[in-house]
């Protein structure tokens, strides 16, 4: 054995460094879903943001390093995160293509996490498996953040998108929501719809059959006292609302590529169809779009998915500073 593995037992005896090494095991500090956040820290978390649009190059995570590991494609999530990391002073490392990495040759996750987390403070993971990121926080010694895993949770989207609802509604509080396109597999949906259930908001699930709501998510909003409805036709609907969300039709999720190609461009949001929207009225999109919005749209004062993208920025900036303090 090694001189160093036996100076903690000389030095602590054997059963306190055990507890110690047991306590080092997971990390208390990951993001993993949005239901990790109460309503205080999504609020403070916002406020934060806030704080970092104002003056965003503060040298607070200097000498950190984060990895990012990304085992499906990503534009906005890794730039953005990583753009946050290096305006706060700390380095990078990572991958954005999982087929460079040593996954490839057949590397378990638990042995990537176990790797990483020897070398970076904190690790943000996409990965294409429900509950992945979930599985990482129980392993890893350091903070993991879920940069979206399957069709699960992608709980900073999440906050990024309730920054942006704040800036633009001025509240959180009793609005009108419609939810368009692929309810079923978008991640975005469902965390936003979680972390809504904190400000009273009314639902509208505008998908087609295949794209439907899961009934996990209509028992959790029965549950929480959210008020929802169905619909299928997307012309009129929104009329009465304060945001419209749209979404990607996620084409990566079907087993069934036929499938896909019969419920692709099920709506595309032209601009004749927003002249009777309210006033307030804003148009969200995770982004990447495909067909869901007709490019005319982005000259519409009522669309906000580019402003949104960039407040990731500040939002992503605030958890990295509550997570490594
Ligand atoms: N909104 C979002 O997750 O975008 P990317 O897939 O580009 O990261």
């Amino acid at each position: 054995m090694c001189w160093f593995f036996l100076v903690p037992n000389l030095i602590l005896g054997t059963k306190k460094k055990e507890k110690i090494i047991r306590n080092n095991t997971m990390s208390k500090n990951s993001l993993v879903s949005i239901s990790d956040y109460s309503k205080e820290e999504i609020l403070s978390i916002l406020l934060s943001a806030a704080d970092f649009e104002a003056n965003p190059n503060r040298k607070t995570l200097d000498g950190k390093v984060i990895a990012t590991l990304f085992f499906e494609p990503s534009t906005r999530t890794r730039l953005s995160f990583e753009t946050a990391v290096i305006r706060l002073g700390g380095s990078i490392i990572g991958f954005s293509d999982a087929a460079t990495s040593s996954s490839s040759k057949g590397e378990t996750l638990n042995d990537t996490i176990h790797m990483v987390s020897c070398y970076a403070d904190a690790i943000v993971m996409r990965h294409p498996l429900d509950g992945a990121a979930r599985y990482a926080s129980e392993i890893s010694p350091v903070p993991i953040i879920n940069a979206g895993d399957g069709s699960n949770q992608h709980p900073s989207q999440t906050l990024l998108d309730l920054y942006s609802i704040l800036k633009t509604q001025g509240t959180l509080e009793n609005l009108t929501i419609c939810l368009v396109g692929d309810l079923k597999y978008g991640r975005t949906v469902h965390s936003l719809l979680m972390a809504m259930s904190h400000f009273n908001p009314t639902f509208k699930f505008i998908a087609p059959d295949e794209l439907k709501m899961p009934e996990e998510y209509k028992v959790f909003c029965r549950k929480n006292g959210i008020k929802f409805t169905e619909i299928a036709d997307l012309n009129e609907s929104f009329n009465d609302a304060d945001i419209l969300y749209m979404t990607r039709v996620q084409k990566e999720r079907f087993q069934d590529l036929m499938e896909y190609e019969r419920v692709k461009n099920v709506y595309t949001l032209k601009n004749d169809m927003l002249t009777k929207s309210k006033p307030n009225l804003r148009i969200l999109h995770p982004l990447p779009r495909v067909n869901e919005i007709d490019p005319d749209v982005d000259k519409n004062e009522k669309a906000y998915y580019f402003k949104q993208a960039q407040n990731g920025l500040y939002v992503r900036q605030a958890i990295m500073c509550k997570m490594l303090n």
